[in-house]
């Protein structure tokens, strides 16, 4: 039997993988204006990091870590988000001593959720994420979400929406909890197996839980902007505040818990809006995690990030109709007829490649027709044709595919006339 991919994952073919490539220099591209660096931290991580980082009553740790024992008899676990590797890299590496402060960090690369796989939504894919520590500014707040919007915006898409909340500091988040609690206990019994042991390990999370969605306590759920304390308060208006003075528009909601469990204060969620958009419409989400560094072993740290998958990305430029400036062109395909010329073509295709352009030639033994056919296919801006006429002759017949001009080139020019005309 034939071996198919695993469910849930995709071949990223050429034709497709150009997109991806101009999307990755784009998001490199953005973190260099807004100051971010790269890091690059293993695909796999020890269990207990995301257990304790990402929180064992999340649907991510409970249902959907693709998780093993290798060899030594260690629990291992495909990252299915980059955050808590990051944190561990930032307190393992003691990043917090280093002399630029705050630590801004990207990463690009695939994350792993063993998740129900349906449109947008796999098991495999990849997430450009940011992460900013060491800084309590709600500037920074404003700055990630600014860059998640700019990113959007630069590559065209028009139709999304930034939806922000915020979850309080520890004692709104407690008071919140308690009201939960008060909420769903009396009627706890009607709800799922899940949500009936988060009660009171982490009510919070009843909320996103995607069997009970439309049960009617949900709706009256009590939100936690009634819950936020003064300070938690000012400092979600500050943030409003400054993304208003930036001008990034914004919605309020007060039922964006969002489903991990580090967040406190700000969390954010970009959607699409463009009409043929699938069900799942959430293109990014983010928020601030200030006591995740000190779960994982560091001093106390504040932090923001955002994540967004480039999959999700793609299908909202196809959903908005949008095409990004890849280019599958080549500079010049080299015909040749006869034994002589072929191999003379060997050698211009290689002069040509290096001085730096994108040249190709036929490799099949093909006829002349076909080898035409090949060059168009190719995209060749220029044809150059090559025969045992020409070569006696030391020249070269050069088509400019786009005016259908031809011309006779001296041979030993031949590469300068091509770099000059593709510039
Ligand atoms: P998240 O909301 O779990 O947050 O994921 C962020 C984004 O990853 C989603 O908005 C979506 O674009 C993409 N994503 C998640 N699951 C899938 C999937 N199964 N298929 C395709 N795309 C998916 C986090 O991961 C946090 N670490 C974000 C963060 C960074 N918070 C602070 N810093």
């Amino acid at each position: 039997m034939l071996i198919q991919i695993p469910r849930g994952t995709q071949d990223i073919r050429p034709g497709t993988v150009e997109l991806w490539q101009y999307i990755e220099e784009q998001a490199r591209d953005i973190c260099r204006r807004y100051n971010y660096k790269e890091i690059r931290t293993p695909i796999f991580e020890h269990t207990d990091l995301f257990l304790r980082g990402v929180g064992d009553t999340t649907d991510i740790v409970q249902k959907e870590m693709y998780t093993f024992t290798d060899r030594g008899e260690r629990s291992l676990t495909l990252r299915p988000e980059g955050t808590a590797a990051v944190v561990r890299s930032y307190v393992e590496n003691k990043m917090y001593g280093d002399a630029t402060q705050p630590t801004k960090l990207f990463y690009i690369g695939p994350m792993f959720r063993y998740e129900r796989p349906q449109s947008g939504r796999f098991r495999q894919f990849v997430q450009f994420g940011i992460e900013a520590l060491g800084s309590n500014d709600p500037a920074i707040d404003a700055e990630v979400m600014a860059l998640a919007m700019d990113f959007y915006k630069g590559l065209g898409l028009k139709h999304v929406k930034l939806v922000l909340n915020s979850l309080g500091d520890k004692e709104s988040r407690q008071a919140h909890r308690e009201a939960l609690v008060s909420h769903f206990a009396p009627r706890i019994d009607e709800f799922c197996s899940d949500c009936q042991s988060r009660l009171h390990k982490n009510p919070l999370r009843i909320l996103d839980c995607k069997k009970d969605r439309n049960h009617e306590l949900m709706g009256t759920a009590p939100s936690i902007t009634a819950y936020l304390n003064e300070s938690s308060q000012a400092y979600y208006e500050k943030v409003q505040e400054l993304l208003t003075m930036m001008d990034i528009p914004f919605e309020k909601d007060p039922n964006l818990v969002r489903g991990l469990d580090y967040y406190q204060h700000t969390v954010f969620e970009i959607m699409s809006e463009a009409e043929g958009f699938g069900a799942i419409t959430t293109l990014s989400g983010g928020g601030r995690y200030n006591g995740l560094v000190e779960e994982i072993g560091g001093p106390e740290t504040p932090g923001i990030g955002f994540a967004m998958s480039i999959e999700r990305l793609l299908m909202a430029l196809e959903a908005e109709k949008v095409t990004l400036p890849v280019s599958f062109e080549m500079d010049c395909f080299v015909v040749a007829l006869g034994e002589r010329a072929k191999d003379a073509a060997t050698k211009l295709v290689h002069d040509l490649r290096k001085a730096g352009l994108n040249a190709e030639k036929d490799y099949l033994d093909r006829k002349i027709k076909a080898q035409f056919k090949a060059a168009d296919r190719s995209e060749a801006k220029y044809v150059a044709v090559l025969g045992e006429n020409e070569l006696e002759q030391g020249v070269i017949n050069v088509k400019d595919m786009s005016t259908g001009d031809q011309t006779e080139v001296a041979l030993d020019t031949f590469v300068t006339y091509i770099a000059e005309k593709v510039q």
